[in-house]
């Protein structure tokens, strides 16, 4: 096959129609605060945070510069068996902004690195503790915990597994938390805390013994935004407890004050035993992840091996990579120094009011929303999905980036974003979403 020199071909583009968008490539090219530019100059508004990331805005100059000068002072350390002190003091920094006794951190690149990291801690552990039976896992049907193969197979949408065979083996699904009874509440549903029971239904039926642990979004993000129900949280964890099932969080989007606090953990008042994490860690100028695990799953997995064995025989080439320690140091110096999870707490109010305003609109039929952010539910046409993407181009073109899940808008907007930036997302939306129910 003969291409031209100009050709988009070569790049086969991750979660996308390639087909389509080469046909019609919607490039950025910059980026600067709340807002992207196009190739041809126009400027789109980040409705999104790019993919739920850049929380403090994008083009942060304090994080490129001190990426700059760690690449410059020191490009690269292995991660095995020798260590470099930026690493030591992110791992620091996240571990005071994690609840409870989450005190150690393990490194990663991405999201899917670090579920499927803490699926092989958790097994670890228990194999560490002499229970080798604990080989079971449990999430949730809608869930997504990226595209390794554990969290594929921790993952509840179909798309997302159909094309990828049986996958690992022993995990079982809950049910989702969507009710058509919560239609448009805006925070935690009255209704759905019954639905952690089924947890203790998989405990009754495979052995709460035979399950190592539980994994899930405490707000369920790429599915369109499930805000946990009341008393819901709190029971798993009651579950876990008296099953000694470890309860993780996958806070790769709540992370970092999309809830309003550190960690939705907080927000809601519930401490898992691990939590996982990525994107806004480093503000998404730089790749990175985390699992943070308490105090208890570190010494026991470490004390059980021989003083000079290496104790879990799992890491990166890349983890713990100085550049993006460096990058992750100067985001949490911003989110710390600008107030940025207690300035989205304050902002969530007037986000979660101008969203849910949207309510009248005759193709919208749910909204949902916690902290700064919110899925906007239009209703479907014949093939599910494609009236979604077609509101995904047709915002692009009037100047807005919100992401879409099937025919579900996510909605997060920078964290820096202001009161007119919420305004003008609304009303592109409107507009937009409007014109296509003509
Ligand atoms: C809850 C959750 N877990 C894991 C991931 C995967 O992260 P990544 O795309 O960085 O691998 C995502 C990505 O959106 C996510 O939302």
């Amino acid at each position: 096959m003969q291409y031209p020199a100009n050709t988009l071909e070569h790049y086969w583009m991750p979660f996308t129609a390639n087909r389509d968008f080469k046909a019609d490539p919607r490039l950025v090219v910059r980026a600067e605060g709340v807002h992207y530019w196009n190739h041809r100059g126009e400027r789109i508004l980040d409705g999104s945070s790019g993919l739920f990331c850049s929380a403090a805005g994008h083009g942060r100059p304090e994080i490129a510069e001190a990426v700059a000068k760690q690449l410059l002072e020191m490009d690269f350390a292995a991660p095995f068996q020798m260590g470099h002190p930026a690493a030591f003091e992110v791992a620091r920094r996240v571990a005071a902004l994690t609840p409870g006794d989450l005190n150690h951190v393990f490194f990663v690149n991405s999201g899917s690195e670090a579920v499927d990291t803490a699926l092989k801690i958790a097994l670890a552990y228990a194999s560490a503790r002499g229970e080798g039976r604990r080989q079971r896992f449990v999430s949730r049907e809608r869930a997504y915990h990226g595209v390794n193969v554990g969290g594929t197979s921790l993952s509840g949408i179909m798309k997302n597994r159909e094309a990828f065979g049986a996958l690992m083996p022993g995990v079982v699904h809950m049910r989702h938390t969507w009710l058509p009874e919560n239609r448009f509440t805006k925070g935690q549903p009255a209704k759905g805390a019954e639905l952690a029971e089924d947890l203790q239904r998989i405990a009754e039926l495979v052995g709460g013994n035979t399950i190592a642990a539980c994994f899930i979004e405490p707000i369920a993000g790429s599915t369109g935004i499930l805000v946990p129900p009341k008393g819901y949280l709190e029971r798993l964890r009651e579950i876990c407890d008296a099953h000694g099932i470890l309860l993780v969080f996958d806070e790769v989007i709540c992370g970092f004050g999309r809830t309003g606090k550190a960690f939705a953990a907080q927000s809601f008042g519930v401490t898992p035993d691990m939590i996982t994490m990525a994107k806004a860690l480093t503000n998404a100028a730089q790749p990175m992840g985390a699992v943070a695990v308490r105090d208890d799953i570190y010494d026991t997995v470490v004390d059980a091996a021989p003083e000079q064995s290496v104790e879990l025989f799992h890491g990166y080439t890349y983890s713990g990579h100085p550049a993006a320690c460096a990058a992750a140091l100067a985001t949490l110096d911003i989110y710390e120094r600008e107030n940025l999870f207690e300035r989205a707490a304050e902002m969530s109010p007037y986000f979660l009011d101008s969203i849910f305003a949207l309510e009248d609109m005759p193709g919208v039929t749910d909204i949902r929303g916690y902290g700064m952010i919110a899925g906007v539910d239009i209703a479907p046409g014949p093939v599910p999905g494609m009236r979604g993407y077609e509101a995904t181009k047709r915002l692009f073109r009037a100047g807005l980036h919100v992401k879409f899940t099937g025919d579900c808008a996510l909605v997060a907007p920078p964290l820096i974003a202001g009161k007119s930036d919420i305004d003008e997302i609304c009303s592109i939306l409107r507009e937009v979403l409007g014109g296509m129910e003509e």
